[in-house]
């Protein structure tokens, strides 16, 4: 062999190690904005392929060059749907603008991300969004608010994630709460494992949602998810049930709330700030005020076992509810001017806190 031969092997060696490596992992960065009522535009940038660029008219389904990640843009010109084929794509809604837009009861939310394991989004504002309460010729009424769903699908077999970072939502709201009909999830981020077998772990960083509604979770739904909230802002927001986050979920998921600040919260029904049903919930370093709802004015627990005393640390409670119950008796560095934390009788009776059991 010579050495020209050789060399030449050497670089098909390293073209086939290229192709494999971008057939496992494709990249995709997308900037798409919609603003006020204009049709959606942007630019998917496709990592080591072409850019793409998109103007959307409301119809079309288009696989992104070199991925696995197809792209539709709904029929309302305003939503995009991402399905990913792969569980490697990685798939990036980076510095987007959506504001003014108002979709019927029936329509997509704004973005929805289907079978994509490493979705994120990211430096992107909501501003103006609402879901209204038309409902043309009788239409199938979204199980979503108005903004961003995630669905898992049965070709996630491995555990995935997504990302909320640096992202505000100001005003994303339904017109009005419907109590009793189809409830409606989160008015900001729904995340549902829904059919994956993987275990899906949500993120949501340095994100602001202020004036915030839905049904369930007027900022955040989730659905046998892990959850972690950090450093984030929930301002005036409200629902039906979980002001904020309703959080739902079997023993094994996780929900974490670390330095965030929730200020003038609202539930018809349970948990003001937070409502949880089922999983294991920790609560550190976090500022509760101003909580309203039937049950547990700031946060409302179902379940006796998804609380441990020793996981509820360092928190301002203030005008929560001004009735004691024994979730609100260990210190652990809570200030409890009022009392947060409202459950099952089992566990959550009336006591004045002098009489705390030690
Ligand atoms: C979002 O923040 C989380 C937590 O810091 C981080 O693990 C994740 O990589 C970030 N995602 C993106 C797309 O920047
Ligand atoms: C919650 O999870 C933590 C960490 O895995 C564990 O130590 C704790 O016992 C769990 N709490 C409950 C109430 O199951």
């Amino acid at each position: 062999m010579t050495s020209t031969d050789s060399s030449i092997l050497t670089i098909l060696a390293a073209l086939m190690v290229v192709s494999l490596t971008q057939a496992s992992a494709a990249k995709v960065t997308c900037t798409m904005n919609a603003i006020s009522g204009r049709q959606v535009g942007g630019t998917c940038s496709v990592f080591g392929g072409q850019v793409t660029s998109f103007i959307g008219t409301g119809t079309g389904s288009f696989p992104l060059p070199g991925t696995d990640i197809t792209y539709t843009i709904d029929a309302n010109g305003r939503s995009m749907l991402f399905e990913c084929a792969s569980q490697s794509d990685i798939l990036t809604v980076d510095s987007s603008v959506y504001s003014g837009q108002t979709i019927n009861n029936c329509e997509p939310p704004l973005i929805e991300f289907r079978g994509c394991s490493n979705a994120a989004v990211i430096n992107t504002k909501f501003t103006d969004i609402t879901r209204s309460n038309a409902q043309p010729d009788n239409c199938e009424v979204s199980q979503f608010g108005p903004c961003i769903a995630v669905v898992g699908s049965v070709s996630q077999t491995e555990d995935w994630t997504f990302s909320s970072n640096e992202t505000t939502f100001t005003t994303t709201i339904v017109s009005s709460l419907q109590p009793s009909a189809v409830s409606r999830l989160g008015g900001a981020i729904a995340v549902l494992k829904k059919d994956s077998v993987g275990a899906v772990q949500a993120v949501v960083k340095g994100t602001t949602f202020t004036t915030t509604s839905c049904d369930l979770g007027g900022a955040i739904h989730t659905a046998g998810v892990s959850l972690t909230a950090m450093d984030t802002t929930f301002t005036t927001n409200s629902a039906v049930d979980g002001g904020s986050i309703h959080f739902t979920g079997a023993a094994d998921a996780q929900f974490v709330v670390q330095r965030c600040t929730f200020t003038t919260q609202k539930a018809t029904a349970n948990g003001g700030s937070i409502a949880v049903y089922g999983g294991n919930v920790t609560i550190t370093d976090s500022d509760f005020s101003e909580g309203r709802a039937t049950q547990g004015a700031c946060v409302w627990l179902n379940q006796c076992a998804s609380y441990t005393k020793d996981q509820i640390v360092n928190n301002k409670w203030t005008d929560c509810s001004t009735q004691f119950t024994t979730l609100c008796c260990p210190a652990n560095g809570n200030v409890w001017s009022s009392c947060g934390i409202a459950g099952p009788a089992e566990c959550s009776e009336a006591v004045p806190p002098a009489l705390c059991p030690a």
